[in-house]
């Protein structure tokens, strides 16, 4: 699979969907100048992090299995940063923290046909050797506060992106989750409800107690937070 190296990009996403969305390829880049986060937000791309974009065409793939695109992504960071003797957690959907802190995001962007997904763009913003900005310090972490020391970021990027090419389920993912039973909170336009989280399902729909009721939530209607942590 092509590497593609950029010194400074707006968004490693963007230029995936500008000019290599036609091939199966990685985009690097050491900083972005616009890094997108998700629902419009902004991520501070600073060097020394890992922004990564894969690029995968797919033949018949099913949009109702999207979500496994979601799972590889992050048990592929998951299992990177455990290389390292870190312990990742993830919070659904897609963020995997560290000692309750965030230390990556994931941006999927979907290309669809009539029924199916044609090519998926997995962006990914890990915490290496950046230096978190004053506002992220309470919320985010980095691989190098984690170990104490700089970490080599071409060895955790191809680690990476071994990683990413290969399959995980919805089991994998759950080794990571560390809040089922717990009392979480689901955000959805400014409304907050409280609920016991119990379990991802194969569709990667967050299955909760709301009052007493089983509910099945998809990641695009609500947001989790996680009342222990700071995210
Ligand atoms: C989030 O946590 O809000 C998702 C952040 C995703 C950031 C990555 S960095 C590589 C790729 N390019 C982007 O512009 N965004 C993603």
């Amino acid at each position: 699979m092509r590497i593609i190296e950029l010194d400074e990009i707006d968004s490693t996403n963007e230029y995936c969907k500008k000019y290599v969305c036609d091939e199966d390829v990685v985009v690097v880049a050491e900083k972005q100048i616009k890094g997108k986060g998700t629902n419009g937000r902004n991520f501070v791309s600073d060097k020394g992090g890992l922004y990564v974009s894969y690029v995968k065409r797919y033949e018949n793939f099913d949009f109702s299995n999207t979500f496994s695109i979601m799972i590889n992504a992050c048990v592929a960071v998951c299992r990177t940063v455990e290389a390292y003797g870190i312990k990742p957690t993830v919070k659904w959907a897609n963020d995997v923290l560290v000692n309750g802190k965030k230390i990556c995001g994931t941006l999927i962007e979907n290309r669809l046909g009539a029924n199916n997904v044609c090519t998926s763009i997995v962006g990914i913003g890990l915490n290496v050797n950046n230096i978190l900005t004053d506002e992220l310090k309470d919320i985010a972490t980095t691989m190098s506060e984690q170990k104490g020391r700089k970490l080599n970021l071409t060895w955790v990027r191809g680690r990476l992106i071994r990683n990413l090419k290969k399959q995980y389920t919805v089991a994998d993912y759950k080794k990571y989750v560390d809040w089922f039973g717990e009392e979480v909170y689901l955000d959805s336009n400014g409304e907050r409800t409280s609920a016991i989280a119990l379990d991802v399902d194969e569709d990667g729909c967050l299955v909760c107690n709301i009052e007493g009721q089983i509910k099945k939530i998809s990641s695009a209607e609500m947001r989790l937070r996680l009342k222990c942590k700071s995210i």
